[in-house]
């Protein structure tokens, strides 16, 4: 079964040729430096790339899969969550293509593609490995962190969230005063790495609250307090140096030229020892609590944008790596919103019969954003 999938929830401009669990392309065009001025997304902005650049990718997409429209089974588009404005122009798009061409649409929820970015396989059918359900997902980035228990194919519950910033938000926001661009993540990792984790003390909150939420803006707001108390120099130019050195991959030649670089870096350590601690803490809590419960779990999932990151990934491997199988995406698109795994969970809905085919049904289809796992 060959699918088209589009994603338009957000700053990437996504479409993606699917065949079964196999991904035959996965084209997808960044719009982060149009936002990066701005230091975020600024939705009206997203919506506009996204129609300048939604047929170009699609076109892309097919050439790369060497597959034809006419060749196309079925088509998928993100209904939600995301920017409204944004997950229009995708849906608007898949809806006429199904029309066109009469096939069904099969409407995906972008968390559940995100869980399904872990089970994706290149055009040669690779990986091959095994899970089994139920397993435990955790979706970890710049707009989520939240615990998901997969029951089955389509059937989840959410365990826990965080109560207020996502994980990868608070990176970007203390990496942003620290003035490292825009993502500042993946900066803010690899400083860290020259840092000394244990120099400051931040708070970790929830972590006894007997449930499986988190929270993170008490630990952004204390960083953020420790950067404007330990760094006695303003930081405007070295910042973006910073941003533009990790494109050349040469961050640690611009930080050591610098001289509260090794504030900077003790900061940054500190910052992540306590923005991981919380997520490994709440890991524990929830798979003792499900082991407890009788659960049988084998599996974690990681992805999102912040599971990139190799701090976190050491942490896993040696808090959980002898008891569970931990399943990462495997290609570098398939961290970042793409369209890949939008297909990849269009299939497995499409074999539970989840596709619309009727046309008025299709014309229906309606973008929502604060669509929940939960409510699938
Ligand atoms: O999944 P993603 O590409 O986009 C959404 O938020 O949906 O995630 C982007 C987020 C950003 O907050 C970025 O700073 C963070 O993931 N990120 C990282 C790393 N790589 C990306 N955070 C920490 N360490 C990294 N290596
Ligand atoms: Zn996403």
């Amino acid at each position: 079964m060959k699918i088209l999938a589009i994603d338009t929830s957000c700053d990437e401009t996504a479409v993606a040729i699917i065949e079964n669990d196999r991904i035959l392309s996965n084209v997808l065009s960044s719009q982060i430096q149009a936002h990066q001025e701005w230091g975020g997304v600024v939705p009206s902005l997203a919506k506009r790339k996204h129609e300048e650049l939604i047929n170009l990718v699609l076109e892309t997409a097919l050439k790369r899969a060497k597959v034809r429209l006419e060749d196309i089974d079925a088509f998928a588009v993100t209904k939600g969550p995301g920017l409204a404005i944004a997950l229009e122009v995708g849906i608007r798009k898949a809806k006429d293509l199904a029309h066109q061409f009469n096939k069904p649409l099969i409407p995906i929820n972008h968390m559940e593609g995100h869980i399904y970015s872990a089970l994706a396989k290149n055009s040669q059918g690779n990986p091959v490995f095994e899970y089994q359900f139920p397993l435990l997902a955790l979706l970890i980035s710049g707009g989520h962190t939240e615990f998901v228990l997969m029951m089955n194919h389509g059937q989840y519950e959410i365990l826990g969230r965080t109560l207020d910033d996502a994980l990868g938000e608070s990176y970007d926001k203390v990496g942003r005063i620290m003035d490292m661009g825009y993502p500042a993540g993946p900066v803010l990792e690899k400083i860290a790495e020259k840092g000394d984790e244990n120099k400051y003390d931040l708070p970790m909150p929830m972590q006894n609250s007997g449930n499986a939420n988190m929270s993170y803006s008490g630990l952004k707001t204390a960083a953020m307090k420790l950067v404007s108390d330990e760094l006695k120099e303003p930081l405007n130019k070295y910042g973006q140096k910073f941003h533009d050195s990790l494109q050349h991959k040469n961050v640690e030649a611009v930080h050591s030229n610098y001289d509260q670089s090794k504030v900077i870096a003790d900061i940054s350590a500190s910052f992540q020892k306590a923005a991981v601690g919380q997520v490994l803490g709440k890991t524990k809590f929830i798979l003792d609590k499900l082991k407890n419960e009788g659960q049988e779990i084998k599996d974690l999932i990681i992805a999102g944008g912040v599971s990139q990151n190799k701090y976190l990934r050491k942490k896993f491997k040696s808090s959980f790596g002898s008891e569970y199988r931990i399943h990462y995406p495997t290609d570098k698109k398939l961290y970042t919103d793409n369209a890949g795994m939008i297909g990849i969970a269009a299939y497995f809905n499409a074999l539970q019969g989840k596709t619309l085919s009727d046309p008025h049904d299709i014309n229906k289809l309606d973008r929502d954003p604060d669509w929940e796992l939960s409510e699938i």
